[in-house]
């Protein structure tokens, strides 16, 4: 496993573990997706290039820092990422949101688009990628490629829970894209669900199960 950053931080560990309890409901989920996803933007920005300017204070001037460097966007996949865009938007409210629809085949576990739309300036800004689980990889993959063949040249994935399997896929297809997360299962049943992971992310967020 290559290019792969665990969250650590003991609030997220936390809300990880009530995410995964199966007692846990829709509403409760929802609000967990969202603080999470905002505690690991905090990690997800670190590296943002920062530039010197001069504030005026009431009191004097302050030689102090800004972020500079590209601009950000936010490309959920569609359904479960929705559930992350929140909590990201909360500490970047400037950042445009594109939207990618994939759905995995049940039978080949392989991922089918049905929807996209990103910003038209895309090429010009950092992505972040969100999904919560990262399973096999099929569909995080494929919305990566596709970013890429839009233009885009710097790409981050964020997901909650990945397995091995999945984080090596992202390293094989996409080894320039950095991988943050929050836990790494071990494995995936034989319908592709990572166990122990937290069930279907997008049937516990929506409330469809
Ligand atoms: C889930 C999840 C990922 C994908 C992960 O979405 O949110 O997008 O599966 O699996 P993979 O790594 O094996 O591709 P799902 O297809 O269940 O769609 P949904 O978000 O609409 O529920
Ligand atoms: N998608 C989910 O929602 N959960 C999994 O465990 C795998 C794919």
């Amino acid at each position: 496993m290559k290019n792969v950053f665990v969250l650590d931080h003991p609030l997220i560990q936390h809300k990880i573990s009530l995410l995964r309890d199966k007692n846990t409901q829709t509403k409760e989920f929802r609000e967990l997706v969202m603080e999470i996803s905002m505690l690991m933007g905090y990690e997800v920005t670190r590296n943002m290039p920062l530039k010197e300017v001069e504030i005026e204070t009431p009191v004097g001037v302050a030689k102090t820092n800004i972020i500079s460097g590209k601009k950000l966007g936010i490309v959920p996949i569609l359904r479960a990422g929705l559930g992350m865009v929140d909590g990201l938007l909360k500490l970047l409210p400037m950042a445009k949101v594109g939207h990618i629809g994939l759905y995995r085949d049940p039978e080949t576990l392989g991922p089918v688009e049905y929807y996209c739309k990103l910003p038209e300036d895309v090429s010009e800004r950092e992505i972040v990628v969100v999904d919560p689980m990262l399973a096999t990889g099929g569909s995080a993959s494929a919305a990566i490629q596709y970013i890429k063949d839009k233009g885009v040249s710097s790409i981050k994935l964020m997901c909650l829970i990945a397995s091995k399997d999945g984080i090596d896929r992202i390293n094989k297809d996409h080894p320039d894209v950095a991988i943050y997360c929050a836990a790494v299962d071990e494995k995936l049943n034989d319908h592709g669900y990572i166990i122990p992971g937290l069930g279907d992310a997008g049937d516990r967020l929506f409330g469809t199960k």
